[in-house]
């Protein structure tokens, strides 16, 4: 498979970058900078980008790298912090810029003629976010392009096959970005394209064949796209040596146990192994109203569950252990400290006393929109390929105060009114995550001719992109309006419903 290395300097578009060059076809992998050279050398890359990054090169505490990385013939495209390292690494002059660039800046070609910039036209717009820059270009390189305050806004030893920019083609602001990254990819790297998704599910089928022989494979399924997309792919490979572990802690939506259940049972061969425990974890909630208290005792109920049942299933006979961990839960930092690696909630923690003959992670490759992808392809249902997220603790932490069996009901047929009459007009799609909570709040109202003291239901609905912050969602008036009055007539025990106009910050996007 044809790879090309994002070699990473700290910049926060590193990500992107790959899912960039991903999306031209070609397979892209980010390792830190500090990586040894004969480490690359071996991986075959059939380009590398240096990433951007918040230093400034001529810094000795800054990320370096070893000039011999120009010296191995493979292409190179060097991206802001990148571009200037290329510059510092030759005989290249790197300055504080008289004027920083910041946003959308006019670019110049210098030479429409290079391979980089094909099809590009000989002024377009650029997205800058520099404060150095290079003040002379390293001796063998010709100044591509220029900006208003950069003299050299993009080079190339074209012989040696060395690339630099100093934008961001990586960020849509970029009008030709995508065009130059395909320039790179399929111009000068000489790429054909074989990253599809058809070919990776061939060819992870293949090698989870290989790797589990004949041996039990234990998944924990929590519905959530990744692990359903992890046991899709397994199960593909390997049938009924698969056992998913679905823990029901009786707080998810509305049907959305049974649905899971239909879907793995009719879709795919696998052992399929539901631990319905909603009146245990009931039981282990009495009285409780504090948040973290209740987030705490759900999640170690659960892998106390969980791991009770994953013992039970494999039954003494040694076996692997399955997670659906997708690659920016892998991905090292590079900013500086390469040993650390980001924890996420998808790595679980094993318990000591389970063995396994090792872990499988088919998905750690990918990102999250190839694992969809994947997912489609695999004929998963798209309630479950776009699930919206979901928290772990489910609804427990939407039903503010202590949970009852009675509250979980309302909570869920509200829900899965709001849920209905977003599909009813498509407007889904709009929203990153939207749900409804239950606050611990009775409110007198009006039905018929009697007075009501019933549950107020609150609807929270965001659009974000990373969830870090977000706002609360303009959903139209006459949809809400429709929400409410069948949530108050369709819904029992409900007399008023409540809109959520808090962004996050101040708000949080789950209300506990
Ligand atoms: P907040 O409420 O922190 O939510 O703005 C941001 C995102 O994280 C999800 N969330 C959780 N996910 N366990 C999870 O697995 C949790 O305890 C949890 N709390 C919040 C939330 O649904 C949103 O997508």
């Amino acid at each position: 498979m044809e790879k090309i290395l994002v070699l990473d300097f700290g910049g926060q578009y590193n990500q992107l970058i790959a899912r960039r060059v991903r999306d031209q076809k070609v397979y892209a992998e980010i390792l830190p900078y500090t990586t040894p050279i004969d480490v690359i050398e071996k991986n075959n890359y059939k380009g590398i980008i240096f990433t951007g990054g918040p230093n400034s090169v001529f810094d000795m505490e800054s990320p370096h790298y070893s000039p011999d990385i120009l010296k191995l013939g493979v292409p190179v495209l060097g991206i802001c912090y990148g571009c200037q390292l290329i510059a510092w690494m030759g005989s290249g002059d790197v300055k504080t810029a008289p004027k920083s660039e910041y946003g959308k800046i006019n670019f110049k070609l210098n030479d429409s003629q290079s391979s980089l910039f094909k099809d590009v036209p000989d002024s377009s717009v650029v997205w800058m976010s520099h404060t150095d820059y290079i003040s002379a270009p390293p001796k063998g390189f010709e100044i591509l392009g220029t900006t208003d305050d950069c003299p050299c806004a993009a080079m190339a030893n074209a012989d040696e096959k060395i690339y630099a920019v100093q934008f961001h083609p990586e960020v849509t602001h970029t009008q030709f970005g995508s065009q130059i990254l395909h320039n790179f990819i399929y111009e000068i790297c000489k790429c054909s394209g074989d990253w599809v998704m058809d070919n990776f599910i061939e060819t992870t089928v293949a090698k989870l064949k290989e790797q589990i022989g004949d041996k039990k494979v234990i998944l924990g399924l929590s519905g959530g796209v990744d692990s359903s997309v992890a046991a899709g792919l397994i199960s593909r490979a390997v049938g009924n040596q698969l056992t998913c572990v679905f823990v029901d802690q009786g707080l998810m939506r509305k049907d959305e146990g049974d649905f899971v259940e239909k879907t793995f049972t009719s879709l795919f061969d696998m052992n399929f192994v539901r631990v319905n425990c909603g009146e245990t974890f009931l039981a282990k909630l009495k009285g409780v109203t504090d948040p973290e208290e209740k987030r705490h005792i759900i999640g170690t109920e659960f892998y106390n569950v969980f791991w009770d049942e994953i013992k039970r299933q494999s039954n003494d006979e040694l076996g692997y252990f399955a997670q659906g961990t997708i690659y920016p839960d892998c991905i090292e930092s590079g900013k500086g400290d390469a040993d650390k690696i980001k924890t996420h909630h998808n790595k679980v923690k094993m318990p000591d006393d389970v063995q396994f003959l090792g872990l499988i992670e088919p998905l750690c490759d990918l990102f999250k929109d190839e694992v969809r992808k994947v997912g489609e392809k695999l004929g998963i249902p798209k309630e479950l390929v776009w699930r919206q997220p979901f928290p772990g603790p489910g609804l427990g932490v939407r039903i503010i105060g202590e949970l009852t069996a009675d509250k979980i009901k309302v909570l869920q047929e509200a829900d899965w009114v709001l849920r209905d009459e977003m599909a009813k007009n498509g407007y889904e799609k709009n929203l990153a995550q939207f749900f409804c909570v239950l606050p611990d709040v009775k409110t007198v109202g009006v039905m018929g001719d009697h007075r009501t003291y019933d549950h107020l239901v609150a609807i929270r609905a965001v659009t974000t992109d990373d969830f870090m912050t977000a706002d609360w969602a303009r959903i139209p008036y006459d949809i809400l309006a429709k929400v409410s009055n069948r949530i108050t007539n369709e819904v029992e025990h409900v007399n008023r419903v409540v809109y959520d106009i808090t962004s996050k910050p101040p708000g949080t996007v789950e209300w506990e």
